[in-house]
């Protein structure tokens, strides 16, 4: 949570006195947080979520995707990225990234098989992925794109915001998030035909509420509204957010420019202008010195936060796609030929590049002089360890 103050509290207050915490028939705050929210990504449709999670499963199943297809996804992500592509009832496909910690397109392009649907390239630590070269391999090989913006919420990629280019994104709004409610997700999209699916999965009762013309033919899912208290805080927080990354991102250029002599090597930066800004990273030479430097000075390295490598993935290298056998992905026969099989080597350049890169994190309350003792920090350890 970078920043929560009073505005969030008396829109909470104001929710909650006026008896009206249910988002339907009201027009209240969660419909005014995804028309705003739909203009700040430029997007046309917005749907609030309960979660990241619920958000992606939206995304790929308002995007058509379920058994028969295999999906794209990064070593580096939070197992949630893979679980949401089980949850559509299809199989997550674990790929390379690249020196930007993001999915390599060029790994992209060599994995794609005759079952291939879609690919599913994470913004992670704010940083955004390589879209134009993602992109164009997507509409040349006739793929889907599902952006997991969870970790870049607020960021941009050469001048639009993340989310909205490939053909439907997800937001999470968790503790942790650029923007919170606590626990929220939003689900985006630029097509009209997507929308009724991702509704349902948002919603599944939805029809009852807001008309039946509008919602196609509904199906059954598990519910993850927003409530109009998520809604009235995230309100709060679209307000501050582009305040908050403009001093992150700041922080972040002052730290890479007065580090540049020091002889770390940045990772690499595929719209340094427009990125969140909320981690400088830096790639080491070894693991070896990615945890030397990290004993003098206490940074995170990408590959040791216990979550955001996929040989973390407990349940997916178990196979353990649904609670039931029957309706676990790995068994259905449609699935029979994705290629189910995940490794712990799979990736390895994955793993060396995340053992080697070392994440400083920003914060928008962060002074001046703070920074200034970072920066000396920083050069420091280089100093003793390169
Ligand atoms: C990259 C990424 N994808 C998806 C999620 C899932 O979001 P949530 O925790 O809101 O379900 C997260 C959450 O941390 C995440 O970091």
């Amino acid at each position: 949570m970078y920043k929560i103050g009073q505005k969030e509290l008396d829109a909470i207050g104001e929710v909650l006195f006026s008896g009206k915490v249910f988002r339907y028939g009201i027009g209240g705050a969660c419909t005014n947080f995804e028309s705003r929210y739909a203009q700040y990504l430029g997007v046309k449709h917005v749907l609030m979520t309960s979660s990241g999670t619920t958000a992606l499963v939206a995304a790929l199943i308002g995007q058509n995707i379920g058994p028969g297809d295999e999906v794209l996804v990064p070593a580096c992500t939070y197992i949630a990225s893979a679980i949401a592509v089980l949850a559509a009832g299809a199989i997550p496909v674990v790929i390379d990234i690249d020196e930007s910690l993001t999915m390599s397109p060029a790994a992209a392009e060599a994995a794609i098989g005759p079952h291939t649907k879609a690919l599913l390239p994470v913004h992670m630590w704010g940083l955004p992925c390589d879209m134009d070269a993602l992109m164009a391999i997507a509409r040349r090989r006739q793929l889907k794109v599902i952006e997991d913006a969870c970790q870049c919420v607020g960021g941009g990629y050469r001048g639009r915001k993340v989310g909205g280019i490939g053909d439907a994104g997800a937001f999470s709004f968790n503790y942790y998030k650029n923007m919170t409610c606590g626990e929220g997700g939003a689900a985006v999209t630029n097509n009209d035909e997507a929308l009724p699916r991702m509704g349902c999965m948002v919603d599944c009762c939805r029809f009852y509420w807001d008309g039946r013309q509008a919602n196609g033919t509904p199906f059954v899912s598990s519910g993850s509204r927003a409530s109009e208290i998520e809604g009235a805080v995230m309100n709060c927080q679209l307000d501050r957010i582009d305040d908050m990354i403009a001093k992150m991102r700041a922080q972040k250029t002052r730290i890479l420019a007065e580090t540049a002599d020091a002889g770390l090597k940045p990772l690499k930066a595929n719209s340094l202008d427009c990125e969140c800004g909320t981690h400088a990273g830096f790639l080491l030479p070894s693991a070896e010195h990615a945890l030397a430097f990290q004993k003098i000075y206490p940074c995170t390295i990408a590959g040791k936060t216990g979550r955001h490598v996929y040989t973390e993935w407990d349940p997916i290298f178990a196979k353990q796609g649904a609670h039931h056998p029957a309706l676990n992905p790995y068994n259905l026969k449609e699935n029979a030929d994705c290629r189910r099989d995940l490794t712990k080597d799979q990736c390895a350049a994955s793993l060396d590049i995340l053992n080697r890169s070392i994440l400083v994190g920003t914060h928008p309350d962060r002074s001046e002089d703070d920074t200034s003792k970072i920066i000396a920090n920083l050069r420091q350890a280089a100093e003793q360890v390169l």
